[in-house]
């Protein structure tokens, strides 16, 4: 019966090894043919002209080229017919008495249509850009649905991003309207959302309407002409009396979204991606890798303002008609058996997380984990960062009861949907490994003069060769910084900043970043980023940071400062690293500064960080070659003060 449901809704899941071979090799073979008969499971308002327009020098890459669509209508309106009681959204409140919440397809369409109809009400057109500062409450898959639905541009902005780097991509995107909460409630937390907004807009006068969610009761200041409450604009248009809002009919290539991202610069970069390829991935991913099957309940505990929360909690799922559980609070409120109290209380079978959130909730114990069923489930899935092996063991015997396969899906806010993983069932898994690439997805690696490394048990960068419908079209407004970003390392592949393995059956394992990007509790954030930040600090002249092995983030921040003042007031310190959550916000804040007289360089000017992370890491045995630098006994003193 369910077998037979999926075969209908889903005629593009594989289910089968063999059926993942033949699709893999298809998609190779004949990329065109290939996605073309995936879109025929969408609903389009015109098709293609051309299912595939692409060079990676420019890079131009047009998936369903001439095609027009709305993706909330694939979302929503397509489901209406035979699952307009489904459970889309399932929401979990902070505060584990609160009710949760059902919207069904129906109400989930109402609700979108509704507020597409405000976001109109207050000016906003095709195009616009909308910046959403929310909380994870239902409104914020809604407010992102209703830009959709009028082709207006989502940027949503994850809620523990500062004042500072909300105006900074404000600026970027230039987005004159912002939806926002009074207030979140993250664990013990009430954060005053609505008050770093206006902290925000100090530096972004061009914003011309602040519409306000009330969730928390928190007071705020509402500033008259610009500030308006989310429900009295709702009311606005109840009152109208015409709750339907047309979808927006969209260009295959039109701009659906920008996520921002940190990069290798100081600057966080705006990914584009457009309507209808990253539709059809999220979609193709989501119920490949998982294996949804319709009745399941999918919970992916992601935030929506990361593109894990974007393309599995909302696109994927949805598009799917499959039934999204939504957590507003974090893994460990009120107690660290969160997580499985609400895979009991709602049976969830589908469970999808960061290692760092697995590794945290370990380090609390069994006692939290055994109390609960936990029978529901039958998928795990890890994304964000490595997985290592004792915390894959813990997650697939503790919580799987070892019966639930682990799919570890390696992707990024760039490939818009999972790239390499096993599929729940289908293909197998193997700890730490994220295995095969998905049908669509060609990868190769790469040695540090560009050339292809071929055969197995080898290791390089991680490229990919050939497009995939969800891949990065542009960074905003800089085309050109996303061409050297991604396409000018290594000429007609996409460079993914990864470093990777390849073992003896041509699997694939994610070493870990190659570029000065850290990867914080699954968090990106980028070297430079952090320096500009350090050195905004009064006082200090030089700053450079690294990555070293942390038990539960992955990886720690550590900080070496060269800092005209007195080096050994702990409250400095302290000053730095708040200086970093007031820049950046709290996920960025150094974990360990030491101050030092000077930074070793090279002769060039160059820091060189590989001694730097070495001695982060407390390995200062053997620092390699020191012989280029400037002045090389500078090292024994950064040894000495190491943390
Ligand atoms: O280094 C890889 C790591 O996270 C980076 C992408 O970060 P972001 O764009 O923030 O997206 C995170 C969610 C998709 C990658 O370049 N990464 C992501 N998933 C994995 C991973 N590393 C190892 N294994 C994974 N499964």
């Amino acid at each position: 019966m369910v077998r037979n449901l999926c075969v209908m809704k889903y005629p593009h899941q594989v289910k089968t090894l063999a059926e993942y071979k033949a699709a893999y090799d298809k998609s190779v073979k004949e990329p065109e043919a290939f996605w073309a008969k995936v879109a025929e499971n969408f609903s389009w308002k015109k098709k293609w002209d051309k299912v595939l327009d692409w060079n990676f020098s420019e890079p131009k890459i047009e998936w369903f080229k001439g095609a027009k669509l709305n993706i909330t209508e694939n979302c929503l309106d397509r489901h209406l017919p035979t699952d307009a009681n489904t459970p889309a959204i399932i929401w979990e409140s902070n505060n584990p008495k609160e009710a949760s919440i059902t919207y069904t397809y129906q109400q989930l369409y109402d609700k979108v249509c509704q507020f597409a109809n405000v976001l109109k009400n207050n000016g906003v057109k095709k195009g616009d850009r909308v910046c959403i500062y929310m909380g994870m409450i239902p409104e914020l898959a809604i407010a992102t649905l209703a830009c959709a639905r009028i082709g207006a541009i989502h940027s949503v902005i994850f809620g523990g991003f500062s004042a500072q780097a909300i105006s900074d991509r404000l600026q970027d995107a230039n987005a004159e309207f912002i939806v926002t909460c009074d207030g979140a409630f993250r664990g013990a937390k009430d954060i005053p959302l609505k008050s770093v907004i206006d902290e925000a807009l100090k530096t972004c006068v061009f914003v011309k309407k602040v519409i306000v969610y009330k969730r928390t009761n928190t007071s705020v200041s509402m500033k008259a002409d610009r500030d308006i409450w989310w429900y009295d604009e709702i009311k606005k248009v109840e009152a109208q009396g015409n709750a339907a809002c047309p979808a927006e009919e969209m260009d295959a290539e039109d701009i659906l979204f920008i996520l921002y991202t940190s990069g290798s610069t100081g600057k966080p970069k705006g990914v584009v991606h457009t309507c209808a390829g990253y539709m059809v991935w999220t979609n193709y991913t989501f119920v490949n890798v998982f294996q949804y099957k319709p009745g399941q309940i999918h919970f992916c505990t992601a935030d929506i303002g990361w593109i894990t929360g974007h393309s599995y909690i909302v696109y994927g799922p949805l598009s799917a008609g499959a039934t999204s559980l939504m957590f507003e609070g974090v893994p460990t409120y009120p107690d660290a058996g969160r997580f499985w109290e609400i895979v009991d209380k709602f049976k969830v079978n589908i469970l999808y997380t960061a290692p760092t959130a697995i590794r945290s909730l370990m380090s609390f114990g069994l006692d939290l984990v055994n109390n609960k069923k936990l029978s529901s489930l039958e998928v795990l899935g890890s994304v964000g960062e490595p997985i290592n092996e004792e915390a894959w063991h813990w997650y697939h015997t503790n919580i799987g009861k070892e019966k639930c396969p682990v799919v570890d899906t390696w992707w990024q806010t760039e490939t818009g949907g999972i790239l390499i993983s096993n599929l729940a069932n289908v293909t197998p898994h193997k700890p730490s490994f994220a295995t095969l690439p998905l049908p669509g997805v060609q990868p190769c690696l790469v040695d540090e003069q560009g050339k292809v490394i071929e055969g197995n048990n080898v290791s390089g960068n991680l490229c990919i060769k050939f497009p995939w419908p969800g891949i990065i079209r542009t960074t905003y407004n800089d085309h050109e910084r996303c061409r050297q970003t991604y396409f000018s390392t290594y000429k007609n592949l996409y460079f993914t900043g990864d470093g990777c393995l390849r073992d003896e059956e041509g699997n694939y394992r994610i070493t870990g970043r190659v570029d000065d990007v850290l990867n914080v509790s699954g968090h990106r954030i980028g070297t430079a980023e952090l320096e500009n930040a350090i050195n905004s600090y009064t006082g200090v002249i030089e700053s450079a940071i690294v990555g070293y092995p942390h038990d539960i983030k992955g990886q720690g921040i550590y900080a070496y400062v060269i800092y005209d003042g007195d080096h050994d007031h702990a409250e400095t310190r302290k000053e730095i690293a708040a200086s970093v959550t007031k820049m950046i916000g709290a996920i960025a804040k150094p974990d360990k500064v030491q101050f030092v007289s000077g930074l070793p360089k090279t002769r060039s000017g160059k820091i060189m960080r590989r001694i730097l992370r070495k001695i982060a890491e407390g390995d200062t045995g053997n620092l390699g070659d020191t012989s280029t630098l400037l002045d090389p006994s500078l090292v024994d003193e950064i040894k000495k003060g190491a943390l």
